[in-house]
């Protein structure tokens, strides 16, 4: 019997081909950078399968330009670039990668927060130029993380282990999400409920870890930012959009906050230029770029299209009602 073609918008890693060749016949992109539109829609028109980076669009014209589609498996998380309606209206499984990037992504909010209080990116800059002339009591004075109040927006898997590793720093943990933790979370991870004001009134670090969905998007804005301690920083390694990037030029350069370590961007991969200033650090979209991580997510979209067509429940479908047995 014929193997389901897959096309991959990616080569992804070997451990990922060797779950798909066993059971597809996979047509991969493997040049340098993403795929122009054209080809990926040109690609999928005789595939029943596709795996695909957040850089994807999966929308109605890529879904009526994919007759075939049965299946379309996202290598992040977050899966904002996929519209879940437009898939269950044609039976197309969707499916993304929760869990196997929540350590990997915390330890870099973690990255961001610490170079950007410590005032890493100016120091390495001056380390290299040749013009570091003496130690000097004053230099390049940053703030101090330990013993500060992180405030954590979105306590999911995410942001509960950004809060893990607070205990280390000594810091008091506040958070805030549509949902309370349990007493036993809380208990644990030492993390205490507040309202959004309050949080954004105490914190001394503040990270975002909610994903982006109408009520999210344009979450922080100029109203939040002037509720900010102007020593404050923000943190964002979820998704650009959560933040609205010409309110925070404006909170930065009005001294309402005094900096931010930012992963993510309104509209990746531009960058707003006045986000280019030396208390802001910044990153192109690699919280969760550890070659183990990557590799995991790879491997968990290749066994999400592998599932499907055995016949069984894809681990992680986010619309398992396009299933004959959800
Ligand atoms: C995701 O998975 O959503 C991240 O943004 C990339 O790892």
């Amino acid at each position: 019997m014929a193997k389901p073609k897959v096309y991959a918008t990616h080569s992804l890693f070997e451990a990922a081909r060797e779950i798909l060749q066993k059971s597809c016949e996979v047509e991969y992109w493997a040049k340098e950078g993403r795929p122009p539109r054209e080809e990926v829609l040109r690609r999928v028109k005789d595939k029943e399968g596709l795996i695909c980076l957040l850089t994807e669009k999966i929308n109605e014209e890529l879904l009526s330009a994919a007759p075939k589609l049965l299946v379309a498996a996202n290598v992040a998380v977050g899966f904002d670039n996929i519209d879940v309606a437009a898939c269950t209206k044609r039976g197309v499984a969707a499916t993304n990668t929760p869990g196997v990037l929540d350590e990997t992504t915390a330890d870099f909010a973690w990255t961001l927060l610490m170079a950007v209080a410590r005032r890493l990116s100016e120091g390495e800059a001056l380390a290299r130029s040749g013009k570091w002339k003496n130690w000097d009591l004053d230099q390049l004075v940053g703030t101090d993380v330990w013993g500060k109040t992180l405030g954590i927006v979105g306590f999911g898997r995410i942001g509960r282990a950004v809060a893990r590793r607070a205990g280390g720093f000594q810091m008091k943990v506040i958070y805030t999400d549509a949902v309370r933790a349990t007493g036993e979370v809380e208990k644990e991870l030492k993390a205490e409920f507040c309202e959004m004001n309050a949080l954004l009134a105490e914190a001394d670090f503040i990270s975002l870890h909610v994903p982006l969905l109408p009520e999210t998007r344009g979450l922080f804005d100029a109203e939040r930012f002037a509720r900010m301690k102007p020593t404050a920083f923000l943190i964002n390694t979820s998704r650009g959009p959560v933040v609205k990037e010409a309110d925070l030029v404006a909170a930065l350069e009005g001294g309402k906050i005094a900096g931010a370590g930012l992963d993510v961007y309104e509209n990746e991969p531009l960058i707003h230029a006045g986000l280019k200033r030396a208390n802001v650090v910044l990153a192109p979209h690699i919280a969760s770029a550890s070659l183990e991580t990557r590799t995991k997510m790879a491997c968990m979209a290749a066994e999400n299209v592998e599932a499907l067509f055995a016949g069984k429940r894809p681990p992680n479908i986010l619309n398992p009602e396009v299933l004959k047995t959800p």
